[in-house]
């Protein structure tokens, strides 16, 4: 009895340890190295393809709020078709776009696995008429490009005859009901993860879902340790209930800096993830871009969407804001890539960055502005202004310096119109030392 008692008490102690142990794994400063990329990759872009665009519905969702019966939905597995798929092509435009990894959804919440999964479900290479694996040539596309791979994997899978969520109003079972059960879809879920990181090894996962079950029903500790122990450097994202490692606000943009190390604003182009024809709401070339400028001053990087149509082919207005943003993110990268959040609000009525050594601040001017700009609270002595991939340089003029306050003066910079770019203006401020600012409230103080 007490044997028995001591061997309990001591798996316990053991499993314990383990868990203690697998979070300590996530060491701060092996984190932030394992992080770097990504800090300074900047763009990433997201990629929802799956049968949802065959009937251009809402991706896995519209079954679920019962907008469409299942085996209506599954139904469009017969429509894909994959015809002019071209993932080279693919690679190359998220490429041009200034991308620097790329997110592919292997899985989304309705089950169509688009590689050849081995486990017993869905999947474009068995179900569908593309009859084939479109994650290899992809992923291969990617690497020959120099884009970091990223895997979005749906954790909820509502197909699955083993999963207890359906539909909003139906339920299979109840997980404390029927827990062997439950470990049936873990061992199948997790065979899945296995599959796509074994075969792929992806940089980043992009996981979803986490939202139906906590950490301990889904074992997220577990997932994270599996994918870790074959790919230690990949970077997980934060939807698995407090085992990932960034954050993902969706759609909604952040307003005063987030308190994270890492975070990602993932964004759609119009309103949806996946193909929807009838949605028109495009964001225009400008109002993206001037998302991701707000995005990386708050220190994060943007994950943006396409949604590519059955056959493959990428709807033209995506193809066109990706380009566009290309264009200024060329003539704008050092302003842009590897560097780092700017100032803090209240120093300048704009988005701005900072290198990393913090010598060269960076001002983005949105809304096509000339004229005046006003920086506050700058105590460095600026060495020259340039106006970022172009030749020009322009000159400051600091006002209300006090000879005897040690509180810097307001330095104005006159932006002609000659000089202004068709998006956004970037300027770069090259600092005598490292940013030093002058955060009071005036006075003498
Ligand atoms: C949400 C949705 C999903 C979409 C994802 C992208 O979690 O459930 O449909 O793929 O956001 O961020």
């Amino acid at each position: 009895m007490i044997k028995k008692f001591l061997l309990k008490l001591s798996f316990i102690v053991f499993l314990l340890v383990n868990s203690v142990f697998a979070q300590s794994k996530i060491n701060p400063d092996s984190i932030k190295t394992k992080m770097q990329w990504f800090a300074d990759a900047k763009l990433g872009i997201f990629i929802h393809w799956g049968i949802y665009s065959v009937k251009g519905i809402d991706e896995s969702w519209s079954f679920y709020n019962k907008k469409i019966s299942h085996s209506d939905y599954m139904a469009q597995l017969k429509g894909f078709t994959a015809s002019k798929y071209n993932p080279e092509e693919w690679a190359a435009l998220i490429k041009e776009s200034g991308a620097k990894y790329a997110v592919m959804t292997t899985k989304h919440h309705d089950g169509v696995a688009l590689w050849n999964t081995k486990q017993k479900h869905y999947s474009m290479v068995k179900n569908s008429p593309a009859k084939r694996d479109l994650l290899t040539p992809f992923y291969a596309a990617l690497d020959k490009q120099g884009i970091k791979k990223g895997a979005y994997f749906s954790l909820i899978d509502w197909s699955y005859p083993d999963y207890p969520g359906f539909t909003k109003d139906s339920t299979r079972y109840k997980v404390s009901d029927d827990p062997a059960r439950w470990q049936r879809f873990l061992s199948f879920n997790q065979a899945q993860i296995d599959e796509v990181n074994k075969t792929f090894k992806p940089d980043l996962w992009w996981f979803d879902g986490d939202w139906e079950h906590s950490a301990e029903e889904w074992k997220t500790p577990s997932i994270r340790q599996n994918i870790l122990k074959i790919k230690p450097e990949a970077i997980l994202n934060g939807r698995l209930q407090g085992y990932g490692d960034y954050d993902t606000p969706e759609q909604n943009f952040p307003v005063t800096r987030p308190k994270f190390n890492w975070w990602e604003l993932c964004m759609t182009i119009n309103n949806n993830w996946g193909y929807q024809p009838q949605d028109t709401a495009w964001k225009t070339p400008y109002e993206i871009i001037a998302i991701f400028a707000d995005a990386i001053s708050n220190g994060g990087n943007m994950l943006l969407d396409i949604g590519p149509k059955e056959d493959g082919t990428i709807p033209e207005q995506e193809v066109h804001v990706l380009k566009e943003l290309g264009k200024w993110n060329k003539k704008h990268a050092e302003a842009i890539f590897s560097t780092v959040g700017g100032l803090p609000q209240g120093h300048f009525y704009g988005p701005t960055t900072l290198s990393k050594d913090s010598t060269v601040l960076y001002l983005f001017l949105p809304g096509k502005v000339a004229g005046n700009i006003m920086v506050k609270g700058l105590k460095n002595t600026i060495k020259t202004i340039r106006v970022v991939g172009t030749s020009r340089k322009l000159e400051p003029k600091v006002v209300g310096k006090i000879s005897w306050s040690p509180i810097p003066g307001l330095v104005f910079i006159n932006v002609p119109e000659d000089v202004q770019d068709e998006y956004m203006t970037v300027l770069a401020l090259e600092l005598d030392k490292p940013l030093s600012l002058y955060q009071g409230q005036g006075g003498l103080k």
